[in-house]
């Protein structure tokens, strides 16, 4: 199972100050020495964390390596246009609303048909392939299939904020979904609100090939490193009063 390590919430601590760090793409260099399979960043139309150049900054970077970069966006037309620059490898085209704290559902493939089939033909005519992120809906996954995507993110937020019995009626959604995505020659990847403990039963479904995690694995991070950076900061200051 491949792992995209989302590197927009590194950008967010950058943009609460707007200044110039903490850098995620240094954040993506270490996630792929720590094994990150591949780069997932989401420029939004609000530019709220991932800036245009971070794309275009982390395309160089990578370009010598074979980690892929993931480019999550909406199905806009200025999207389109900085994705058919920057060659990202793959577009997951999600849902975006503005006032949203963050991807809130799936994109609703089956009322966008005919708009999603030219968009997506235009992508894979340059190279791209097409991820489409949906609700675990067998519904959707006729209508991915329909407008042409190579694969389909499961969106596994409902899981991540389900309690009590609503935990397996989710996991047996996402199986089923994942199971049935795959039947039909689809790829299939999954991400969303996944942390250390309730990633493994979806670690544990065999048809989902690739996860996308972010949140989690930033929040972590700074406890990970905290303890290193006062350490450092301590030195520093003490060591410049000699
Ligand atoms: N996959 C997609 C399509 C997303 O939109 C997001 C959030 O940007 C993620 C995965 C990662 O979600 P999280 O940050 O909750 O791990």
């Amino acid at each position: 199972m491949r792992l995209g390590v989302n590197i927009d919430h590194i950008a967010t601590l950058r943009e609460a100050r707007k200044t110039v760090e903490p850098d995620p793409v240094k954040g993506a260099l270490i996630a792929i020495e720590a094994g990150a399979d591949q780069i997932t960043l989401h420029l939004r139309e609000d530019r709220r964390h991932i800036q245009d150049e971070d794309l275009f900054r982390l395309k160089c970077e990578l370009k010598d390596t074979q980690i892929p970069i993931n480019l999550e966006m909406a199905p806009t037309l200025e999207m389109k246009n900085i994705a058919l620059e920057a060659l990202p490898n793959t577009t997951t085209l999600v849902p975006e609303k503005r006032q949203e704290i963050t991807t809130e559902g799936g994109l609703d493939v089956v009322s966008m048909k005919d708009y999603l089939k030219e968009y997506i033909r235009e992508l894979k005519e340059s190279g791209i392939k097409v991820s489409l992120f949906i609700d675990p809906d067998i519904q959707q996954i006729d209508a991915s299939l329909e407008v042409g995507a190579d694969a389909v993110e499961i969106h596994t937020g409902e899981y991540a904020n389900a309690y009590g019995k609503n935990v397996e009626k989710e996991l047996e959604r996402i199986k089923k979904a994942a199971k049935y995505a795959k039947e039909k020659g689809l790829a299939v990847y999954a991400g969303h609100g996944l942390n250390y403990e309730n990633v493994v039963n979806i670690a544990k479904i065999k048809e989902i090939e690739e996860l996308n995690i972010g949140h989690s694995i930033i929040a972590n991070a700074i406890f990970l490193g905290l303890y290193q950076a006062v350490k450092k900061m301590k030195e520093i200051i003490t060591n410049a009063r000699g």
